[in-house]
């Protein structure tokens, strides 16, 4: 787990090291975003964060969320020092994140819907937007459609509930595919719906319950392969070794509370990579 440490001095020189990126998420959702870094990465030193002491982010007013990111990213910082951050949580990108890059002189990248990819796919022009309460109905998110998907028409749906079901789902517990039916139900009863962007970062660990829930073929699109393409150019501007494969590369990963359920989920976290937890505790 060496490799992994925060506390361990290592040589960060550029040239010399792949560098650190932190992917920070309200749970588990933000894995989704570091497992397509690590594919496309696989030499790069991962940090995951989760505030599960501040989970669910998608029902919270907007003031409470920019506190509460610029809070807990404070108190991470210092201790994983991070080259590159990755907001990897759509509730928080659209609408903390001039107030985070104000406050970190290294890059900071935000997750936001893929309505881009959506509406450059979309052979119908109707298109479904799957995310957190929060997001589907931020004015950042309006902005993208109205920039981006102007001629189509978008099917919002915004679900807490769906969030929950990533989590139990990582935890071991079983996921009722009549609950997921019943959350897209006004996406795929959309006879003309082609394309579904999945605007919230746990969605896509349910991806195969998704597609298992729908009862037609759909395009489902996420951010994750578009954020690990950035960071990668990031890290490269900074002349980061990303070829280089460290012996160990096991991701460390910080929760800012306790979780009840941490064996199960220790299992999931393991599974996928991930090495020692850290408990930041209260923030
Ligand atoms: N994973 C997050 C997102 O992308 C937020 C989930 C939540 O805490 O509600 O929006």
């Amino acid at each position: 787990m060496e490799t992994n440490d925060p506390n361990k001095p290592a040589d960060r020189t550029p040239n010399t090291h792949p560098g650190r990126v932190l992917i920070f998420d309200s749970g588990v959702g933000g894995l989704s975003i570091l497992q397509e870094i690590r594919r496309k990465l696989p030499g790069c030193e991962l940090v995951y964060a989760c505030d599960n002491g501040a989970f669910p982010y998608g029902t919270k007013p907007e003031h409470v969320l920019v506190s509460r990111v610029e809070k807990v990213l404070k108190a991470l910082l210092p201790r994983v020092e991070p080259d590159i951050v990755v907001i990897a949580c759509n509730t928080a990108s659209t609408v903390a994140l001039p107030k985070i890059r104000a406050h970190f002189t290294r890059p900071v990248v935000g997750v936001v819907p893929a309505i881009k990819p959506a509406a450059a796919f979309s052979q119908s022009r109707v298109i479904g937007l799957l995310g957190t309460p929060g997001t589907v109905s931020r004015a950042y998110t309006q902005q993208l459609i109205t920039e981006f998907a102007g001629d189509c028409r978008v099917v919002r749906v915004g679900s807490g509930e769906l969030v929950q079901l990533a989590e139990d789902k990582l935890r071991g517990k079983d996921v009722s595919p009549e609950k997921i039916r019943d959350i897209i139900s006004p996406i795929v009863m959309e006879t003309e719906l082609d394309t579904v962007v999945l605007a919230c970062t746990h969605f896509p660990l349910l991806l195969p319950e998704l597609i298992h829930a729908a009862p037609r073929p759909l395009h489902w699109i996420d951010s994750g392969e578009a954020i690990a393409r950035r960071v990668q150019s990031l890290l490269d501007a900074d002349h980061r070794t990303t070829a280089i494969v460290p012996r160990d590369t096991a991701f460390a990963c910080w929760l800012t509370a306790e979780d009840p359920d941490i064996d199960r989920l220790r299992l999931s976290l393991l599974g996928m990579g991930a090495g020692k937890l850290h408990l930041l505790g209260e923030v």
